[in-house]
């Protein structure tokens, strides 16, 4: 399966459209899970840029705490069954934290998506939560993937290693800088502390560079607009016995769009 991390705005999403059917034949991948919650201009997600990135064939999205920027999100929630907000948000938020992918003769695949506390708005503790879904995922899928959305490496090293032997792959977003501690933990769980981001990496996590370094001089909040230059598809490819659920192989992507300029 392929990980596709946090997609950011329209660069992001031409990134996907343009790269994804080509990866998907290149390296003969099954499913592919994707973090949409910068797609729509950066800031949260919309039903018509959700649309794009399922038509450019991604099988499920999950997303983190932009999940709010966009209105629309809530029709999402309540409606697309292949979207997955963090499951620790308080009982009664609309959506859902986890889901069972099928697709014909493809075994099924658990995937939950989970936000961290430590530097991040605080929701339920995300611990408690992984470990109660996660056996009821486990009802109906030996391959389970969790995107764990958190700032710290920590929390997401001792979430892996908690869940290790019980999940097929824990790969971290939100961060937008890709890790290189790839790894399989000792009881079969693929992970890597942050996939990166897909999108313009001429930029300061994908947003235009100077009004980032005005807002750190001047300590005044700026505008932050969506970069363009140097597009990159990032996240990792997991290879997993369908069997046991256990991994076999993690490799960090980090995939070049050719001339993002000439494609508008
Ligand atoms: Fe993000
Ligand atoms: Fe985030």
């Amino acid at each position: 399966m392929l990980f596709i991390a946090d997609i950011v705005g329209q660069p992001g999403r031409r990134a996907v459209k343009e790269l994804l059917p080509e990866l998907r034949r290149r390296l003969a991948i099954d499913v592919v899970v994707a973090n949409g919650e910068n797609a729509a201009g950066g800031s949260g997600i919309t039903v018509k840029t959700a649309d794009e990135i399922f038509a450019a064939g991604v099988d499920v999205m999950t997303s983190g705490d932009h999940l709010w920027d966009q209105k629309e999100v809530v029709g999402l929630l309540e409606n697309e069954k292949r979207f997955v907000r963090p499951l620790n948000y308080p009982a009664g938020t609309p959506g859902q934290g986890s889901m069972i992918f099928r697709n014909g003769a493809l075994p099924p695949v658990g995937v939950m998506n989970l936000q961290g506390r430590t530097f991040m708005p605080p929701l339920e503790n995300p611990f408690h939560a992984a470990l109660s879904e996660v056996e009821k995922l486990r009802r109906g899928a030996k391959i389970i993937f969790v995107d764990f959305h958190a700032e710290a490496t920590s929390e997401k090293i001792a979430l892996g290693r908690m869940l290790d032997g019980r999940i097929s792959a824990l790969i971290g977003t939100h961060t937008h800088v890709q890790t290189s501690d790839e790894q399989i933990f000792p009881g079969g769980t693929a992970f890597l502390s942050d996939g990166g981001f897909t999108g313009p990496h001429e930029s300061v996590l994908g947003r235009e560079i100077d009004a980032i370094i005005k807002r750190f001089v001047t300590c005044q909040p700026q505008k932050f607009e969506v970069a363009s230059g140097r597009v990159l598809l990032q996240g990792a490819l997991v290879e997993i016995d369908e069997q046991s659920g256990k991994a076999l192989k993690i490799q960090r992507v980090s995939e070049p769009l050719a001339d993002p300029e000439k494609n508008p």
